[in-house]
């Protein structure tokens, strides 16, 4: 049976645990705490699943999900990730990972970052541009008629072409934007960015400036209400990819 290793199991990485059991995989999840602080959610996920450290998670398969912060770049098992396939949902946040003065400027795109700091392996951005709730919700067999796609970037030809029949099989279609360098196509708020899977996007960008505000205030962040998700098929989505414009972090909303 194919294995999926996971290191950060938090929203992104179980939504994508749950559409690769699904898919038939067993997967092998891992954290920053240890195992033992992720028995529940192997629990909930049945027994395809198994928790390990994030070494071990890297070992796991031939293709590894990274779905942590940026700031859990410094404490990545290279070693272990140097060839696989690293299908990376990482998106920078200022406020949450500290100022990266060259991510700020727009000198690199974060794939790019993250490539840096995993020499060797063969990253491909995906996952990033939609909503961890969006992942499961809109995820379809092949042909179905209301598949959406995602979009992915990487520098590896062959380990693009890898990730997307991964992709495939777990419920979605994909667009290839190319290279790593392409990548701030579906960053952040772009056109292409998780409202474009909302049933209303105009309410999940009040969210998000509400939250905004309420941190700005000190005040305790209220929760956005659920979105049920907008299937978001691929020539619309190749659409809004090609009439990107590129978004700085100083231009955002939650920066
Ligand atoms: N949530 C979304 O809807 C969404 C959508 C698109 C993209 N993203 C991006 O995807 C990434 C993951 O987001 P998320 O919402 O899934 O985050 P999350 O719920 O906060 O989960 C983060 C996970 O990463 C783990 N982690 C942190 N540092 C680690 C380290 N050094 N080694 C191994 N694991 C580590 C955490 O483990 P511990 O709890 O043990 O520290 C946790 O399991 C972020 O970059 C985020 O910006 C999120």
């Amino acid at each position: 049976m194919a294995t999926l290793g996971i290191i950060g199991s938090g929203s992104i990485g179980t939504a994508v645990a749950r559409l690769a059991i699904a898919a038939g995989m067993e997967v092998v999840l891992s954290n920053s705490r240890g195992p033992q602080t992720l028995a529940a959610t192997v629990a909930g996920l049945g027994e395809a699943a198994r928790a390990a450290t994030p070494q071990e998670a890297a070992e796991a398969g031939g293709q590894v999900v990274l779905a942590v912060p940026l700031t859990a770049l410094r404490s990545l098992p290279v070693e272990a990730l140097r060839g696989k396939v690293v299908l990376e949902t990482v998106n920078y946040y200022a406020t949450r990972d500290g100022h990266v003065d060259e991510l700020d400027a727009g000198l690199t795109t974060t794939s790019e970052f993250v490539q840096a700091h995993l020499p060797g392996a063969r990253t491909v951005k995906v996952f990033n541009n939609i909503a961890a709730s969006h992942i499961t919700a809109l995820a379809r067999p092949a042909g179905a008629g209301d598949r959406s796609a995602l979009p992915i970037a990487g520098d590896d030809a062959a380990a693009r072409a890898r990730a997307a029949g991964l992709i495939d099989r777990l419920g979605f279609d994909t667009v290839d934007v190319g290279p790593l360098s392409q990548s701030w196509r579906f960053e952040p708020e772009t056109a292409a960015y998780a409202p474009a899977y909302a049933a209303d996007p105009a309410a999940v960008l009040r969210g998000w400036r509400q939250l905004v505000d309420d941190l700005r205030a000190g005040r305790a962040p209220r929760l956005p209400a659920p979105d049920a998700g907008r299937p978001l098929p691929a020539a619309r989505l190749g659409q809004l990819l090609a009439g990107a414009e590129r978004t700085l972090t100083a231009d955002r909303v939650v920066a």
